[in-house]
Parts: C-alpha cells; structure tokens; sequence
C-alpha cells in the first residue's frame, strides 16, 4: 500500500469529504421507508381530494446516535423548496427554548419566510401558521430537540404546545405531517397524551452495544479506511478494539463514526502507513483532554472509564477504583 505524503490541505480535504458521506442504518431505513409512505398517502389524498389526518414519526435516540444527520438525508431525498412557485413542501426547524406555543408559532413562520413584525395572540399566530403552511404547500413539519417540548414552562403552556401539535396534524384543509426527533425524554412527552401517542410511529436510534453491534462497527472501520485508502493495522484485529471503540464512542453510531474519522485524519495527518489503535488512542486523547489512565483505548480496563455514555438503567453503576 501507497504511503504517500498527504499535505495538511489534502488531510482537511479528505476529512470533509468523510464527514460528508452518509452511512444508511437500521433507523434510517426505517424512518425512510415510513416517510416514504406518509409521502404516497399525502399525494394520493390529494389526487382524490380527500386529505385526512396528519401522522408523526418519531424519531428517538440519545445525543449522537444521528438522528439529526438521518432526517436531514431523509428530507434531502424529498427535494429542495421550488423557487419559482415558492412552494416549501417540508420545513425542518430546532424546537425553540423554552418551546411556548408563541415561539413555536413563530419559529414555524420564520421557516415559512413570513417573519412575524408585531406580536399578536396565540391563536391568531395559530391561524396564520395554517394559512401559510397551505399556502407554501408544506405538508411537513420536522421538529428537531423535540424533547424541549416539554421545555420549562408550566404544565398549561405545555399542554397548550402538545394541543398546537395535535391541530396541525388536524387542520380540515391542509393536515400536517410531523417528524419529531429527540432524546428519549421525548418518548416520554409525547406518550402522555393518548390522542397524540396514537397518530404517531415510533422508530428507535438503538445503541451500538458489543453484543449486537461488534461486526457492524468493525465494517465501519474498515468502510472509512477504505475510503481514505488507508490500510488497517493488525493491531486493530485485537478482540478488544471494537469494544474499545464502542465504549469510547458511549455506543451512538454518529459518535462511534467521528471517532473513526477523526483517527483517519490523525493518521493521515502523520503520513502513517496504516490506521492503528495508536491512532485513535491520540485522537480521543485531543478530543477530551483525557490522561491515558482515562483513555478507553489505552487503559487495561477500559470498561469501568466514565465516557459519557448513558448508564442503563435508573441507577449508574458505580465504577470500581483501581489504584495503578
Ligand atoms: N448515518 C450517518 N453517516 C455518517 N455520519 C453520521 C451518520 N449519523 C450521524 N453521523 C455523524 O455523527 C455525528 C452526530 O450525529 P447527529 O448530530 O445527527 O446526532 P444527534 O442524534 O442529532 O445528536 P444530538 O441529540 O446531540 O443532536 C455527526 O458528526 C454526524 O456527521
Ligand atoms: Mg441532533
């Protein structure tokens, strides 16, 4: 294999350019599909003038499992806005904070191009959100952090968020449809209200986990490599690498992804002949001022590191400390 000096202009080049690619997964395809259907349903509705009710999809999964950068190929997939008929067919926004119905009104207008000058009632907000979604033609909302929903305002104001939601999906002319993405709390927001809970499907971002998902990760190993045409070392062979890795990356695919790549450019970066453990031990090493003592890829007990990653179950085990 080549070894060839790459200079650090390549490096970077070569970096955005594995940043960009977009691995599909389980919860991708799922959520694709789903919209996919809601998308023939919509048209058919249409075609025969008999639009129904708006259905969700709910997107769930912890910080980093990629929900972000999947809904965002999902809805690259459904096309830009028209700039000749100024039609938006989706629009994707961040839950604003704290998520009041005035802000979410507005929040939704602003991606609608009709910024709000003066404030006015919440229900007048409302009825302009249904009259300019019809009028762009937007049959889609996606509501990224939805777990602000549940933001700190009082139970009345969170209520009167979920209500707003639930009449969007209801308007008589021009029902929307929503996807929510959001961390497990999310879940839990939207399940308290039965009307809700039952217009919408519920796709998971599931861990990584050593048990399920050792071949998987090791395939991304190898895919990202690849593609930087970058040999794999033996040492990446070990049986412990891709728990290592799966542990540092606090198993979420985005994260367990950007450890991959950020290892690559390291490499790279330091004209290595090959990708080895070496490599991303001093990537994470950057990336979270971490001793080695602290280092999942370098620390003999790596499981017992405290990486961030979402205990399971309510109470987090307590790591034992070792004295070296
Ligand atoms: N399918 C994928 N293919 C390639 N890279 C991915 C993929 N999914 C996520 N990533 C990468 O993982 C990182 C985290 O992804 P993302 O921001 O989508 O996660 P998230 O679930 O939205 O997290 P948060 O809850 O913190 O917003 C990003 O750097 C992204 O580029
Ligand atoms: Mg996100």
């Amino acid at each position: 294999m080549t070894s060839k000096t790459m200079s650090p202009e390549e490096v970077a080049r070569l970096a955005v350019s594995l940043r960009k690619h977009f691995v599909a997964h389980p919860g991708y395809e799922t959520a694709r599909k789903l919209l996919g259907e809601l998308r023939d349903k919509r048209q058919a509705e249409l075609d025969l003038c008999l639009p129904s009710e708006g259905r969700a999809i709910v997107v769930i999964g912890e910080s980093g499992s990629g929900k972000t950068t999947a809904v965002r190929k999902m809805l690259e997939h459904m096309g830009p806005p028209d700039a000749v008929s100024g039609e938006y067919r989706w629009i994707s926004i961040r839950v604003p904070t704290p998520a009041t119905q005035k802000d979410l009104a507005r929040a939704i207008l602003h991606a609608l191009a009709f910024p709000l000058a003066r404030d006015t009632t919440a229900s007048r907000m409302w009825e302009m959100v249904a009259f300019h979604l019809h009028l762009r033609k937007t049959w889609l909302i996606h509501l990224d952090e939805g777990q602000e929903l549940g933001g700190r305002g009082s139970d009345n104001e969170k209520a009167a968020v979920i209500n707003a939601l639930k009449s969007l999906m209801q308007i008589a002319d021009w029902p929307i449809n929503l996807i929510i993405s959001g961390t497990p709390e999310l879940h839990e927001l939207l399940t308290q209200d039965p009307q809700l809970s039952r217009r919408f499907y519920v796709v998971r971002f599931l861990p990584q986990t050593e048990l399920d998902s050792r071949r998987n990760v090791a395939g991304l190993v190898g895919s990202y490599a690849k593609q930087a045409a970058l040999p794999l070392a033996a040492d990446l062979r070990d049986v412990e690498f891709i728990p290592r890795l799966i542990h540092a990356g606090r198993e979420q695919f985005g994260i367990i992804v950007e450890l991959i790549i950020g290892a690559i450019t390291r490499a790279l970066a330091e004209n290595q002949a090959a990708l080895n453990a070496a490599s991303f031990a001093s990537h994470y090493a950057q990336r979270t001022g971490e001793t080695p003592a602290r280092n999942p890829f370098l620390a003999p007990d790596f499981r017992s590191i405290p990486t961030g990653r979402t205990p399971l179950g309510p109470e987090p085990p307590t790591p034992p400390k070792r004295r070296r």
